[in-house]
């Protein structure tokens, strides 16, 4: 007899962003002529950059000679991208990663999900509320949970976090091996400086665990003094591995690019206490169940590093930071609080009810959808996401809207 996950069966409902998908079709199949601006889930709407387009038409046209054509690429990454992340993204920052712990692949959603095979299944998660809901849900996926009772799941370690502490979690009371961290944060927008990484850091070198490091908005930070990479802190190599995508520091979300850093010293024990490294876990896993991203895709993440595209990708985060700040501003002279915003494309804005109530407001009244606190845990409740990837137009409108119906 065929069995069934059953594990499945303990989510909550469906996927956040599909509910809110949902919700919008139903309201828009009764209102066909009101005009819906999204401002919920993070997709970015700019075309790629310039020196992005120039080089994935270039490698189309190689992919049409036989001379220049590609097959199977490596399942890590070309070369010429790897080195090129390591040099820009590390190097050029004073930290200490090399080509080879970097690992191409589509998306950072189904890495953070993937990485999960390289672990034991019993383990004591840290988890932060409010939170991507991704970690939660493939942990859940994975057996790795207890039933979900009043939002919470048995097993986990929730990191609570608020207002009150900045929204960057504190270190769990009890130990844990396994921590979940993002920063610039989604949903929060929430940022963590050097010293309390340095703090998670010391805490994962003190408790035998491992940090996995969400750093997909890392290209929003402004702040000079906001690590980009967890690898900025002394001795995070040996207990983290990094995340970082394309999707929206140039524009890739349905491009598809992203890479994970699994550097070579960092490991995880055996039930004997034995250290066995990830790196080529990692190799074998990669090698193993995937078959690398398409050549022009990875030529077009490539010109991210040329001099144009630096520049290119730089103007579209600070066109998307332009938005943001248009929808700080006007939630603030509507007498809201926020977090957010200045060096991430989210604000999290404190709307003081029901946060699905409040989503549904503002997508009846204003016709302005946005992403419902709650539903990146308990501690999201009584907040909304205004994610600020949209055009400029859009955004302008949006805010007139929210000053007619939220005055
Ligand atoms: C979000 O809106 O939280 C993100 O776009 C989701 C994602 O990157 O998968």
């Amino acid at each position: 007899m065929i069995r069934v996950n059953e594990n499945y069966s303990k989510l909550q409902s469906s996927y956040l962003f599909s509910e809110i998908v949902r919700r919008v079709k139903a309201y828009q199949a009764d209102h066909a002529e009101k005009k819906i601006i999204r401002l919920g889930i993070g997709d970015v709407t700019e075309p790629l950059p310039p020196a992005c387009i120039e080089a994935m038409h270039k490698a189309v046209d190689e992919m049409a000679q036989r001379t220049t054509f590609r097959g199977y690429g490596p399942e890590q990454g070309y070369p010429f991208l790897r080195e090129a992340i390591a040099q820009n993204d590390f190097q050029a920052r004073g930290t200490q990663i090399e080509a080879d712990e970097i690992f191409v692949s589509d998306g950072s959603k189904c890495d953070t999900a993937n990485i999960q095979e390289l672990f034991g299944d019993k383990l004591t998660i840290a988890i932060p509320d409010p939170v991507y809901p991704v970690y939660v849900d493939t942990n859940v996926m994975a057996g790795r949970t207890g039933k979900n009772t009043k939002g919470r799941y048995k097993g986990l370690v929730y990191l609570e976090t608020s207002e009150a502490n900045g929204f960057v979690p504190a270190l769990p009371e009890q130990p844990v091996d396994l921590i979940y961290l993002c920063f610039p944060n989604n949903p929060t927008g929430a940022t963590a400086t050097r010293n309390q990484l340095a703090a998670w850091v010391k805490y994962a070198r003190e408790n035998k665990a491992l940090i996995l490091f969400d750093a997909a908005y890392e290209a929003f930070i402004r702040d000079p003094t906001i690590p980009h990479s967890i690898y900025e802190i002394e001795g995070a190599r040996d207990v983290a591995i990094e995340f970082r995508s394309f999707s929206k520091t140039a524009g890739f979300t349905g491009t598809r690019c992203a890479f994970t850093v699994v550097p070579k010293t960092v490991v995880a024990y055996t039930k004997k206490g034995e250290a066995v490294p990830l790196n080529p876990m990692w190799n074998r896993r990669h090698t193993t169940k995937f078959n690398g991203v398409a050549y022009p895709v990875q030529r077009a993440a490539e010109a991210v590093y040329s001099e144009e595209g630096k520049t290119q990708t730089r103007a579209l985060t600070d066109f998307y930071l332009g938005n943001a700040a248009i929808i700080r501003s006007t939630l603030a002279e509507l007498g809201y609080s926020m977090t957010g915003g200045e060096n991430s494309p989210y604000i999290w804005v404190n709307v003081g009810k029901d946060s699905w109530k409040f989503f549904d407001k503002l997508l009846k009244r204003a016709q302005v959808v946005t992403t419902p606190g709650a539903g990146f845990g308990r501690c999201g409740q009584g907040f909304i996401r205004i994610s600020a990837f949209n055009s400029r137009e859009n955004v302008e409108e949006a805010m007139k809207r929210l000053r007619k119906v939220l005055k």
